[in-house]
């Protein structure tokens, strides 16, 4: 297996909008991540993805790009920008940028062009057509909409203010390749590559047999010719990371994009878990870790997490955030960094912040949930009832500031918040969790440690022992004949492993848990709720 700093990386997503306010605007900025990089540095993570910057009209939170060569007034400005990537490398960290690429906003100059006239020399940047198929984007009830200038019909894969761009025609390609050099020419680290999985189009546009099946606008061939010619034209050039955001796809899929020996990308997010395990099923999330185990395992490297800014907090939807919340964070955060892949940690999550419920959609801002509730509402469904189903896996859940202790609005801003605070900010913070030395924070700073001083945690196989387990989750991973055991027992309720024989023949040393103590007689382990351990094998 071949070593890499960003497989051995642990990377820490900033939503910076949440982060940190540093001029009492109400959003976070990049001056305030700059304030905050000891507090990363601390933890022990060393690369960061920064959630997209760029010039925006911000109708999907920085995800509907008009300039890419420009930093969002909101956030900052390019000298900011530039001044933060020094700040971070000087810290021996790194920056990953996110980038959009499938789609621009609607108010990017090419596109402004493109639909001003049919023969405009951009009109082919994007999808134009007569007549639309029967697709639903992420976002609305219809891929297509309609322009009355030219009489006919953008493509949009995600809000209507996102026209995506026309991968086919090289001159697009072409800009974007450039864009890119002239951000990685600025010597940041990589890119988290936003909905990549999306860039081809099938020809033609066939209606499908199922339209609320979105599967449709992913994965479509061509895709991979694009890959390889975005890496042999750019990424290949540097020493940088890229992560694809990839949905709907299979682990025999997926390893097409980071096979070390086709040359796309490094690593990719698979939503099996996110978007299509909706709540905590163990068994089934056993499954999918053997399943991409076994297809990218020595030939192409893999992610973990279980949330991000567009998924619920993994403690309130995979985990406790009740009477166990810090053990179960606790216990979340030891999978994630223990199984095989990159492990994230979205921010806030090493404090173990929960989702929210607000009392009403005005307090949302989700373009994804408030045109839903739209959709739904003009159906003449109950608007309370539509709420309330919306609200679990609201994207919000996870966008609320981050709460750095108790004073007035959590010590995010001196202002107004542009998103309500999490209500319970008063016991759930950055202050609390610092001078506790038994706190969720303090736990992930010693895995953080552990995974750098044991590479086994990284560069390991791995071997589930609980496959038919439903609540015990007990895995080795081993490497240069040093081998790990990870001890989960991920339920509300006590319960006793006994482990196996090939388990046992050998000294076992603890090396962290997430109770004061442990309970076993001889080879049977009494695990308390969401009480997880590793051990070392000898
Ligand atoms: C995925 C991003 O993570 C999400 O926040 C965004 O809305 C869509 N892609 C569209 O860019």
């Amino acid at each position: 297996m071949k070593k890499t700093w960003w497989k051995e990386a642990v990377v820490y997503q900033v939503y910076w909008r949440s982060f940190y306010d540093s001029d009492g605007d109400g959003y976070g900025d990049l001056q305030g991540l700059m304030e905050k990089l000891d507090y990363i540095q601390h933890l022990g993570a060393n690369v960061i993805w920064l959630n997209p910057c760029y010039q925006s009209p911000d109708k999907d939170n920085g995800y509907d790009i008009s300039d890419y060569y420009q930093i969002m007034d909101k956030a900052g400005n390019m000298k900011t920008w530039e001044t933060l990537l020094h700040e971070v490398h000087k810290r021996d960290m790194k920056l990953i940028m996110d980038l959009v690429v499938n789609h621009t906003s609607d108010q990017h100059p090419w596109f402004l062009e493109s639909r001003s006239s049919k023969d405009n020399p951009k009109r082919d940047w994007y999808i134009w057509r007569d007549k639309p198929n029967n697709w639903r984007s992420y976002f609305t009830p219809s891929a297509w909409e309609f322009d009355k200038t030219t009489g006919q019909y953008y493509f949009h894969s995600f809000a209507i203010e996102q026209p995506d761009l026309n991968w086919k025609n090289p001159e697009v390609r072409e800009a974007i390749y450039e864009m890119m050099r002239f951000w990685l020419d600025k010597g940041m680290d990589g890119f988290r590559l936003d909905a990549i999985a999306l860039l081809a189009k099938p020809d033609g546009f066939p209606d499908a047999a199922n339209p609320n099946d979105i599967r449709y606008l992913t994965n479509h061939p061509g895709l991979h010719d694009y890959l390889k010619e975005m890496n042999e034209k750019v990424f290949r050039h540097y020493d940088i990371f890229t992560v694809g955001e990839v949905a709907f796809v299979t682990p025999e899929e997926g390893l097409k994009y980071v096979a070390e020996d086709r040359q796309e990308l490094h690593t990719l997010f698979h939503f099996e878990v996110c978007d299509e395990m909706p709540s905590w099923d163990p068994l089934r999330f056993k499954q999918i870790q053997k399943r991409w185990y076994e297809a990218l395992w020595g030939k192409g490297w893999n992610s973990q997490f279980l949330n991000n800014h567009d998924h619920t907090r993994q403690v309130t939807r995979y985990g406790n955030d009740q009477e166990y919340r810090m053990e179960s964070a606790k216990l979340l955060a030891t999978m994630l960094h223990t199984l095989p892949g990159t492990p994230y940690i979205y921010q806030g999550e090493e404090i173990g912040m929960t989702g929210v419920r607000f009392p009403s959609i005005e307090d949302y801002n989700d373009i994804a949930m408030k045109n839903k509730y739209a959709e739904e509402v003009a159906k003449g469904r109950d608007p309370q009832e539509v709420l309330e189903s919306l609200q679990p896996l609201s994207r919000d859940n996870s966008r609320t500031p981050m709460q750095w202790d108790d004073s007035e609005q959590a010590g995010f801003t001196t202002g107004m918040p542009w998103i309500k605070i999490n209500p319970n900010y008063k016991t759930i913070n950055v202050k609390q969790a610092l001078a506790d030395p038994n706190s969720v924070y303090h736990y992930y700073r010693k895995l953080i440690q552990l995974r750098k001083e044991r590479l086994e945690m990284v560069y390991g196989t791995f071997c589930d022992y609980t496959e038919n387990e439903p609540y015990i989750y007990a895995y080795t991973r081993e490497w240069e004949g040093q081998r790990l055991l990870v001890v989960l027992n991920h339920c509300d309720h006590a319960n006793h492993y006994e482990l196996p024989k090939a388990l046992t023949a050998t000294n076992r040393q603890l090396l962290l848990n997430n109770y004061q103590d442990v309970q076993e007689t001889g080879n049977i382990l009494h695990m308390r709720p969401h009480e997880a351990r590793i051990y070392e094998l000898e």
